[in-house]
């Protein structure tokens, strides 16, 4: 019989950072007719997440929220009318419940698992079945749980515009979690990668993830010309993920292929940039910000990571349910590589 209460973490506000961080017990909705009940098994950490309690994330969130958008786990009940899953199906979460397919609008911006509903880090929840996407056979818990945000976010920028093809060349910056995937997936649809990093022993790690070269971006201010030059005729590169914000953008404008894309994801460096959006004219290349993306990525993108047997980078520190505060800690201090999870009993 499935169980009436379910630990979970809540997030209480953003007075207290991540002391607002409480592990609390709750009851287990009533799963209605479209509804499934999961037993989650694991979670990730976005640095999203980190900045929810932190009172720093641009979007609305509800207190009190159970956090983290990425989780995997086990179907344990269905509703009468859902016909997508049974007991037993191995599932991952959807970061925006209602982006199904297609543009985002402004409704599916309300539907963000651990901002706007609550999200992963529980042992049961109940989702709506459209909630809820097939985990890829291949991989355990823990890497399932690492794709709902960051994987699906750099497959939106590879494939949701202008779809990379084999020979091109991606730029990808920093060695988390965005960066990561969209290098395993760079190298998995044939494209070379340039990879930056601000430390010496990660280079290395980058390299045996399929790098084909590696630029420390302390050690070298003029990455992006760097970058450029170590593409065919110096022609520039023809996607670059641009997570890092302020003092990246700049570079990634110099290291772009005419009609290259920039996909404007995060702003790990600060959001005051210093580049115009005319740029985007002297460089002949698209911007364009990505938000997450739909189910029907999400798909496409199980689908890759099946088919190439990609499994996801996760950091060598895996965290217990009741260690979720040191996770956060763990990963604001930049100490992770790839993905953070924490495990679910
Ligand atoms: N738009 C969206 O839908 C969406 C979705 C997911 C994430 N994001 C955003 O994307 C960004 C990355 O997310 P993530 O989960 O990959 O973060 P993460 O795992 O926390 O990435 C941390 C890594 O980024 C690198 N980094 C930090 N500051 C940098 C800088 N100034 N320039 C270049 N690299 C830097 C560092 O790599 P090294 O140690 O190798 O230097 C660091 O280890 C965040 O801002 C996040 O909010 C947006």
């Amino acid at each position: 019989m499935a169980p009436s209460t379910t630990k979970q973490w809540s997030v209480t506000g953003t007075e207290k950072g991540f002391d607002g961080l409480e592990l609390i017990d709750a009851a287990i909705p009533k799963v209605g007719d479209n509804d499934v009940l999961i037993k989650l098994h694991a979670a990730s950490l976005n640095y999203r997440d980190l900045i929810i309690p932190k009172g720093q994330y641009p979007f609305p969130a509800n207190f009190p929220i159970v956090p983290a958008s990425d989780g995997a786990g086990e179907v344990v009940e269905v509703g009468a009318k859902v016909s997508r899953w049974k007991k037993g199906d191995k599932v991952v979460t959807l970061f925006n419940q209602g982006h199904q397919y297609g543009p985002v609008n402004f409704s599916v911006m309300g539907t963000g698992l651990g901002g706007a509903l609550d999200g992963a880090l529980r042992q049961y929840g109940v989702f709506n079945e459209n909630g809820l996407v097939r985990a890829p056979a291949n991989l355990s818990h823990v890497e399932a749980s690492t794709l709902s945000c960051a994987a699906l976010t750099s497959w939106n920028a590879l494939y949701g515009l202008k779809p990379l093809k084999p020979g091109e060349t991606v730029l990808v910056q920093g060695t988390g979690g965005v960066s990561i995937f969209a290098l395993q997936f760079a190298k998995a649809a044939g494209a070379k990668v340039i990879a930056t990093t601000s430390s010496k022993e990660k280079e290395e790690t980058l390299k045996k993830l399929g790098a084909d070269h590696v630029i420390n971006y302390k050690e070298d201010p003029n990455w992006g010309e760097t970058a450029k030059k170590l593409t065919t005729n110096g022609a520039g590169v023809d996607h670059v993920i641009e997570v890092g914000g302020a003092n990246t953008l700049e570079q990634s404008l110099v290291a772009i292929k005419f009609e290259g894309v920039i996909s404007i994801i995060g702003f790990l460096g600060g959001g005051k940039v210093q580049s115009s959006i005319l740029e985007c004219l002297t460089h002949i290349c698209t911007t364009r910000g990505v938000y997450v993306g739909s189910k029907a990525l999400m798909e496409d993108m199980v689908a890759a990571i099946e088919a190439n047997d990609i499994h996801p980078v996760v950091d060598k520190e895996v965290f217990d349910f009741e260690k979720t505060k040191e996770a956060y800690e763990y990963m604001w201090q930049q100490k992770h590589f790839g993905k953070l999870v924490i495990k679910i009993e």
